[in-house]
C-alpha cells in the first residue's frame, strides 16, 4: 500500500483538485484507492459529490477510539475509489486532537488495518496536527506549486516543515516522508515571470519536478463544482490530459522508489535461490 499526501501550506494552489483527479485516475487504471479528505473545508469530498449530513466522517475516525475505518469509508461513483470524507466538524476535531497523547500518530495507527493499493490524503492549507498526522503516515509527498513569487516563498517554508517533522517526530518511529514530486499547477509557460520562477524552482528540486504540468483550465473548476473527476467531465480537455500524464508519472516514480526497488531485488533473490535448489 502506497500512501501519498498532497500538501502545501499555501492556500488555493490545487491540492484538492490534484487529490481528486490523481485518485480518480489511479482508480480508472484499475487500482484500489482510498482518498482521505483531511481538510475541514471538505473540498475533496464535495468535488466527488459526497454528502456528509447523515454519515460519520474522518472527525469521528480520528477522535473516537471505537470508530473504525469501515464505519466512515464511503464508496464514490467511480469503481475502485472509496473516500473517507470530511466536513467542517474536522476543525473542532483537530482542536480536540491537539490535546491528545501521541496526537501525531493517530491516523497512522488507525490505518494499520486497511488494505488498498493507494491511499491519497488531501491536506489543509495550514500547518498543525492534521498535517503532521498526514506526514507521519505517508511515505510520499506530492507538492502542488502555483508559480509566483509568493509561491516560491511557500516552497521554502514547506521544505523546512517537512524537514522538522521528519527530524523531530518521524525519527521516533523511523519514518520519513519524501517528496515524490513537485507539481506545477495553473501553469502558463509564456510569461517572463513564470520562466524565471520555473528556473529558480528547478535549481532547488531538479529531478523532483514532475514533467507533467497542470495548465490553468476552467474545466477543472467546473468538474469540481459538478462533483465529478475531470475524466468524467471532459476527458479530452487540457486539464484531463495533464492529470492523466501525472497519474502515469506517479506510477512510474513509485515503481522506482527505493522501497520498491529493494522489494523487487528481494523477489528476484528469492526466485534465483528457488531455481538453484
Ligand atoms: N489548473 C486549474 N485551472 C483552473 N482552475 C483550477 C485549477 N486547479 C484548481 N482550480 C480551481 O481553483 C480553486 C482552488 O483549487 P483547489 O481547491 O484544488 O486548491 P487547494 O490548494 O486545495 O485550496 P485550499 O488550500 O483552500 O485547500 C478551485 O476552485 C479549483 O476548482
Ligand atoms: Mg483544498
Amino acid at each position: 500500500m502506497e500512501k501519498i499526501v498532497i500538501a502545501n501550506q499555501k492556500g488555493g494552489v490545487g491540492k484538492s483538485t490534484t487529490a481528486i483527479n490523481l485518485s480518480a485516475g489511479l482508480a480508472y487504471a484499475n487500482h484500489r484507492v482510498l482518498l482521505i479528505d483531511l481538510d475541514p473545508q471538505g473540498h475533496a469530498s464535495m468535488g466527488l459529490g459526497i454528502r456528509t449530513d447523515e454519515t460519520q466522517t474522518v472527525s469521528e475516525f480520528l477522535c473516537e477510539s471505537n470508530c473504525k475505518a469501515e464505519d466512515v469509508i464511503q464508496k464514490t461513483y467511480i469503481p475502485g475509489l472509496d473516500i473517507m470524507p470530511s466536513d467542517v466538524s474536522l476543525a473542532v476535531a483537530e482542536h480536540k486532537l491537539s490535546q491528545t497523547h501521541a496526537k501525531e500518530f493517530i491516523l497512522r495507527k488507525k490505518l494499520e488495518s486497511i488494505d488498498y493499493d493507494f491511499v491519497i490524503i488531501d491536506s489543509p492549507p495550514t500547518f498543525g496536527t492534521l498535517v503532521s498526522n498526514a506526514f507521519l503516515c505517508s511515505e510520499h509527498i506530492v507538492m502542488p506549486v502555483q508559480l509566483g513569487f509568493l509561491g516560491l516563498a511557500s516552497v521554502y517554508n514547506f521544505l523546512e516543515t517537512v524537514e522538522e517533522i521528519n527530524k523531530h517526530v518521524g525519527s521516533i518511529i523511523n519514518h520519513k516522508a519524501n517528496i515524490l514530486g513537485v507539481l506545477f499547477t495553473f501553469f502558463k509557460t509564456r510569461t517572463k515571470m513564470s520562466k524565471k520562477i520555473l528556473e529558480s524552482v528547478s535549481d532547488i528540486f531538479s529531478d523532483k519536478i514532475f514533467k507533467s504540468k497542470i495548465p490553468e483550465n476552467v474545466k477543472l473548476n467546473e468538474a469540481q463544482e459538478l462533483g465529478k473527476s475531470i475524466f468524467d467531465h471532459d476527458s479530452s480537455c487540457p486539464g484531463a490530459l495533464a492529470y492523466q500524464s501525472l497519474v502515469n508519472e506517479v506510477l512510474e516514480r513509485i515503481d522506482q522508489s527505493p522501497k520498491n526497488i529493494e522489494r523487487k531485488k528481494n523477489k528476484k533473490r528469492l526466485a534465483d535461490s528457488r531455481v538453484k535448489k
